[in-house]
Formats: C-alpha cells, structure tokens, sequence
C-alpha cells in the first residue's frame, strides 16, 4: 500500500483505539454508589399511595430524631403515586394536591437534613398504580430527577409488555448517568428475567429477587385477586439460596424492604427478618411509620451491631449453611476473617440449635471468640462448635471471632 493511502488508515486507527481506551478508563458516574447495601426509609409498605410533602418531611424528621440516621440509614424514598400525568411536553406532572411546592422542595428538605433523596418510577407506560411510567421518556425523567435533587430511583416493572429488561434498564442507567448526577438505581423487576445475571452490568446498584414482601412470616400466598403471589419473610429467604455470589459492592440482591414495626408479626420474628436481612447483605430499607415506634422496634431497627453486618466493608453476602427441617444454620464471611452466624428456628417450639465450625468454613479444633448481637455480650471462648436455645420464630445471632 501507498505511504499516502497508508497514513490517514492510521491516524484513523489511532485515534479510534484512543477514544476506546478513554471510553474504558472513564469512570462511570455511577461507579462507586452503593458500596455497601443502601440504607434508608420508603414509604410504600405502610403508606402505599398515600405519599404527601407534609408527611415525607416529617418522616425526614424523624429518620434525625429517632436515631436511623446515626444508624446508618440515609435514603428517603417516595414510592408510587407522586405522579398523576404528563404536561404538554411531556414532563411528568406532580400531583398537585399532595404535593402542592414541586419535588424540588422536597429534596432539598431532605437534604438539609443530610439525608438523601428518592424516587419510584416504572420502565412500562404505566406503574404498578396505574400513574404514567418512564417508557420512552427516560432522558426527559432522567433530567427532571437530577434537577429535583434525586439520589435513588427505584424503577419498576409493570406494564412492560414485550419490553427485554436488561435492555430497559441499561437505557435507563444511561439516561440517569447523562444527566451527571450520581444516581443509585434500584431495580424492581421482581426476580422474572433473573436479574442477578445482568443486573450488575447494566448499571443496577440492587434488584429485588422475589415478588412483594408482605407483613408476615409464612411462605408465600396468592393475593386477594388470586394472583400470584405475596411472600412472607420465609418465602424470601427461600428464594436467596444460591444467589449469594452475584451480590457485592455496588451491586446487591434486595429480598424487598423491611416490614418491622407494620404491626403484623411479632417482635421476635421482625428481630428474625432484621438478623436475615442483615446475614443477606441486603438493602436495608424500613418500611414502617418512623414518628410513631414502639421502643422495641425502634431497639431492632438501630442494632448496630446487626447492622455491623450488613454494612461489612467485604461485601459478601451470607448464606443457609445447615438445614435440617424447621433449624437453619446461616453464616456470613466478614472482611476481619470472623463469622456472622444465625440459628434460625422456624418451628413453632424451642428448639436447641448448633452450629459447628466446619460449617462456617473453619477447622474444629480452632478457638474462637462468640459475641451475642442482640443480648450485646461476649459468651466466651469456644472450640469446634456454638450452641443455643432458640425460640420458636427467633434467631440467636452471633459473631464468631478466631
Ligand atoms: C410493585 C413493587 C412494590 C411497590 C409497588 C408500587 O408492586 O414491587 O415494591 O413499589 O409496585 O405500586
């Protein structure tokens, strides 16, 4: 080949192998969100569609007052219903009456609290309640949401149709990371197309893997409409048996937000969905009325030491490691070598449970440090195994140190 011809071949080469490696090395805006599981507060497990300003400030409020914020919990999320219509050019409309300012004064309430600000759309036409979805509208949202302030989308599936899910949601990472507003992005589909597949590559930050939690701890029922199905904490934790490896920093599987304090279970099964949730790596997003709790579950829901756990700089997500009818051993890896471990009795008796160290990943003749995360006590050193009573629906949690 001619020299001439040879010469703008190259330059056109180099440049393009120069805009790849820039596309590579280009953190994404998104890149470090969620580094640990998200922490915060949504409201649709005890308000539904009955979201206003007056009642998200004060719900803001009281994540300061009541301590979540020292916690760790940081995310005020409105769920659906905030949005009623689209205006002549398409913008998504705020419902007026319950949300008579806008959004943005809303995320800046949030804000000068030091929290962080959260909304809920859908990838289909529709939500699940029927208000207008982001289907092809998702720069315009994407824009609008980085103007408000937002910092969290939860992004839901209904009316999607013949939509591919990881089509839709890359398209509306991209649309969020346009906009160059760091933006956690929360996909809600449910669990249908296996989203622990893909989740991470398209840009999501956690995904739920099963269909609704519902206030209760049994295995999963169909709802009132006969439609499949709601879950009870049991359900979930079924269902996270073999996904522990696709979760991580940045990227978590969500057995759904939490139901302690909704009234339907008893304290010592929401101590048992907090420790599972906690043992999961999961998002640990409340879901009750936070002005408005009773001490103890206000004592479950800022367990440090609980939520220790979940936050661990590590990342690994625990997993079921014994089970024998009604008892379940599960142990998570923590990033200083120890062991979260909970016997989890799911019976409807006491029953003695043990775990050995085998399995937890560790020799039996190695002695170790047990500490009680909900009593708060150290119970000594031991060698091969921990045993404890446990009460029918509970769990005893506890750490386990070499
Ligand atoms: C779906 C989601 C729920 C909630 C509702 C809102 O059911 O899974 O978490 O967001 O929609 O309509």
């Amino acid at each position: 080949m001619k020299m001439r011809r040879l010469i703008p071949l190259l330059i056109v080469g180099l440049s393009l192998s120069a805009a790849f490696l820039a596309a590579q090395e280009k953190p994404s805006i998104s890149a470090n969100l969620a580094l640990t599981p998200p922490m915060g507060w949504n409201s649709w497990n005890k308000f539904a569609c009955n979201v206003s300003e007056d009642m998200i400030k004060s719900m803001a409020d009281a994540v300061v007052s009541s301590g979540m914020k020292d916690a760790g919990y940081v995310y005020v999320n409105i769920d659906d219903c905030w949005q009623v219509s689209r205006d002549a050019n398409a913008n998504i409309v705020v419902d007026p009456q319950r949300f008579p300012h806008g959004m943005k004064p809303v995320g800046d309430y949030i804000h000068s609290l030091g929290l962080k600000f959260g909304v809920y759309s859908d990838a289909g036409s529709k939500t699940c309640a029927g208000r207008p979805g982001g289907l092809g509208h998702e720069y315009q949202d994407a824009i609008q949401y980085a103007a408000w302030g937002v910092d969290y989308l939860k992004y839901d599936w209904c009316n999607t149709t013949t939509q591919d899910a990881r089509a839709s949601y890359a398209n509306m990472r991209a649309a969020l990371d346009a906009t160059r507003r760091p933006i956690v992005l929360s996909i809600c589909e449910w669990g249908t197309a296996k989203p622990w597949l893909w989740g991470q590559q398209v840009g999501g930050n956690l995904w739920r893997t099963t269909d609704d939690i519902n206030d209760r701890w049994g295995v999963k029922e169909k709802w009132p409409n006969g439609s499949c199905c709601s879950y009870g904490v049991m359900a979930i934790i079924d269902e996270q048996v073999g996904l522990q490896s696709y979760a991580g920093p940045g990227h978590w599987n969500d057995p759904d937000m939490l139901e302690v304090g909704n009234g339907k279970m008893t304290d010592t099964e929401y101590r048992s969905h907090f420790s599972l949730w906690a043992i999961l790596s999961a998002p640990l997003i409340a879901g009750n009325d936070l002005r408005d709790m009773r001490p103890e579950i206000h004592d479950i829901l800022t367990n440090k030491e609980v939520i220790a756990v979940d936050q661990d700089a590590l990342g690994r997500e625990g997993e079921r490691v014994a089970k024998d009818g009604d008892i379940e051993v599960w142990a998570k890896q923590m990033k200083d070598g120890s062991r979260a471990v909970i016997l989890l009795n799911r019976s409807s008796s006491e029953q003695e449970i043990t775990a050995t160290w085998e399995e937890l990943g560790y020799p039996s003749t190695l002695s170790a440090s047990v500490r009680d995360l909900w009593q708060h006590q150290d119970l000594g050193k031991l060698t091969g195994k921990f045993s404890a009573k446990v009460a029918s629906h509970g769990v005893v949690m506890v750490s386990v140190k070499p």
